[in-house]
């Protein structure tokens, strides 16, 4: 499987910190943010990796990342997403790098404490079709919530203001190649952008969507809160790391 991080955005939620660089460059306790979900990758064995950003400063995950020694790569590969359209837009941008093979993706701001691998091989035997994760939150309302019906997944609903659930859909996401179709079947949402869930939904109506619930801590760092919640989490220790 193939590993795909979307790191692009404006992250404008985190003003002025990201006025002049990219949310994924800032820090997150003691290293820049985008290691993380690049260390998740490669923890759960996936060395063939695509990053995926845009705006001015792009070049600056060249020069910090190059090509992954870090982590131990071999290479590491970059999209550019010219403009902002959202995050199934900016994986449309894979398509060429997939070739046909399954992919894993991974929001930038993502950070997990755990290990993805299990799920990466449970998603390596699945015949066809697309798994999600999911964590329970106290915040549901501000990320795609999951209905489930027994252990099946029923629908996601993006921040809904009154969640059915508090089963968060996190940002790391497992496809077969037919993802790029449903892409490209897709309008876009009331605030302009190709979302996630609307990719996530279309699976689940053709009844091939797997999900598992993650073990250990997950936040986003998009935030101010959320990143400084992150640091917390990361100084305490666990967290995939190089
Ligand atoms: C995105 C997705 C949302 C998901 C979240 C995880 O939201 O749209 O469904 O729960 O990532 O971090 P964003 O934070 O980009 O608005």
């Amino acid at each position: 499987m193939k590993g795909v991080i979307l790191a692009g955005g404006l992250g404008s939620l985190l003003l002025p910190l990201t006025k002049v660089t990219n949310k994924h460059l800032l820090p997150v306790y003691d290293r820049p943010m985008i290691y993380y979900p690049i260390q998740c990758l490669v923890n759960a064995g996936i060395e063939d990796i695509l990053l995926v950003t845009g705006g001015s400063s792009a070049g600056d995950f060249l020069r910090l990342l190059e090509n992954g020694e870090d982590f131990g790569l071999a290479r590491l590969s970059y999209a550019y997403q010219r403009g902002e359209g959202g995050i199934a837009a900016a994986l449309a941008l894979a398509e060429n790098f997939a070739q046909g093979e399954k992919i894993c993706i991974v929001l930038g701001d993502n950070i997990i404490e755990g290990s993805i691998k299990k799920a990466v091989q449970d998603f390596e035997k699945q015949e066809r079709g697309a798994k999600i994760l999911l964590k329970r939150v106290e915040d549901p309302e501000r990320f795609g919530v999951a209905t489930l019906e027994g252990d099946k997944v029923r629908k996601i609903v993006e921040k809904p203001s009154q969640p059915e659930s508090d089963l968060a859909v996190i940002g790391i996401y497992m496809y077969d190649s037919m993802v790029f179709e449903v892409i490209n079947g897709l309008e876009p949402s009331e605030r302009g952008e190709l979302e996630i869930t609307d990719v996530n939904n279309a699976y689940i109506e053709k009844g091939v969507m797997s999900s598992e619930v993650l073990d250990g801590w997950w936040t986003d760092a998009g935030t101010f809160e959320s990143l400084l919640y992150a640091s917390q989490l990361v100084a305490k220790g666990g967290a995939n790391k190089v």
